[in-house]
């Protein structure tokens, strides 16, 4: 029986490539966005989050094999914090149900390389607090110098998310229910997301600076799609809790060996 997989973000960049490689790989795929997918949902408040779930049960009859959870924003505003957290564990939270019924059952999260760069550690905070309303509001006044402290909003996004991945994995709702639950952090992937920001050669050089990528460079988002598909894949049955960095080497510069 073919797998069924969920991809959030299906409509554009990670979350499509994901969506296209796993359905070319003769998945059934569940796409859920804003526009243009399956299941359309609005995963940055409680309505889009609850009709998600119901979506996705309705068209998988109940059960489902994997759960790709990719949608995000970059914007320096407090949606970012509703998406790209809360959505992201609402996604989770909502679909882990569905997926009992699957003898090979997996969850992957996209987080970013991001979690590495400056944050702000009052959001990082009531992020990880789970704590909406004030991180909302956190991320409100952040949000008023969009040049500065309005960047903190998204690498703090990930930043928590990567530390939730860390803290649920072995948890007996994820790996004491024989589902691996993981990551990725990419770099620098050419989407619509970062377009604007590598659109001439003097911003991709800016960028390339903090986000060093000496492996190839920029990537295009079915390399991410690839390894997502691995994590979230039946050959994936022991990695728990990892954070899979497909960055060219970012992490590798920046951390160096302070991580293993
Ligand atoms: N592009 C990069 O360089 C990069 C790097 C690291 C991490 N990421 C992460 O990868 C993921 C995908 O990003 P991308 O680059 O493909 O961006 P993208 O903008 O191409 O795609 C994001 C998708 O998420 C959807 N989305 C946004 N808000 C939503 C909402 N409220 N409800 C439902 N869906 C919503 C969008 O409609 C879009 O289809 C994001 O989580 C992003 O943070 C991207």
């Amino acid at each position: 029986m073919p797998r069924t997989a969920v991809v959030t973000g299906s409509a554009s960049g990670i979350g499509r490539a994901t969506r296209d490689l796993l359905a070319q790989r003769g998945e059934a795929v569940i796409g859920v966005d804003v526009h243009d997918a399956d299941v359309v949902a609005d995963l940055s408040g409680p309505e889009g989050r609850a009709a998600l779930a119901e979506g996705v049960r309705r068209l998988s009859g109940g059960r489902i094999d994997s759960v790709y959870a990719v949608a995000g924003l970059a914007a320096p505003a407090p949606a970012t914090v509703a998406v790209n957290y809360f959505g992201t564990l609402a996604t989770l939270a909502g679909l882990r149900p569905l997926l009992a019924g699957s003898p090979s059952p997996r969850a992957v999260l996209v987080s970013s390389m991001a979690a590495l760069l400056p944050s702000d550690a009052e959001l990082v905070s009531l992020l990880t607090a789970e704590d909406e309303p004030a991180a909302l509001a956190r991320a409100e006044v952040l949000a008023k110098a969009p040049e500065t402290t309005g960047g903190l909003i998204y690498s703090s996004t990930k930043l928590a998310l990567s530390r939730w991945v860390r803290r649920q994995a072995a948890s007996p709702e994820w790996a004491g229910a024989g589902i691996p639950l993981n990551a990725v952090a990419p770099g620098i992937i050419a989407t619509p997301m970062t377009a604007a920001m590598i659109s001439t050669d003097e911003q991709r050089q800016a960028l390339l600076e903090r986000v060093p990528m000496p492996l190839n460079g920029i990537a295009e988002p079915v390399v991410v799609a690839r390894a997502l598909a691995w994590l979230g894949g039946e050959e994936n049955t022991h990695l728990c809790g990892q954070i899979v960095y497909v960055d060219g080497g970012s992490d590798a510069v920046i951390r160096g060996d302070a991580v293993w």
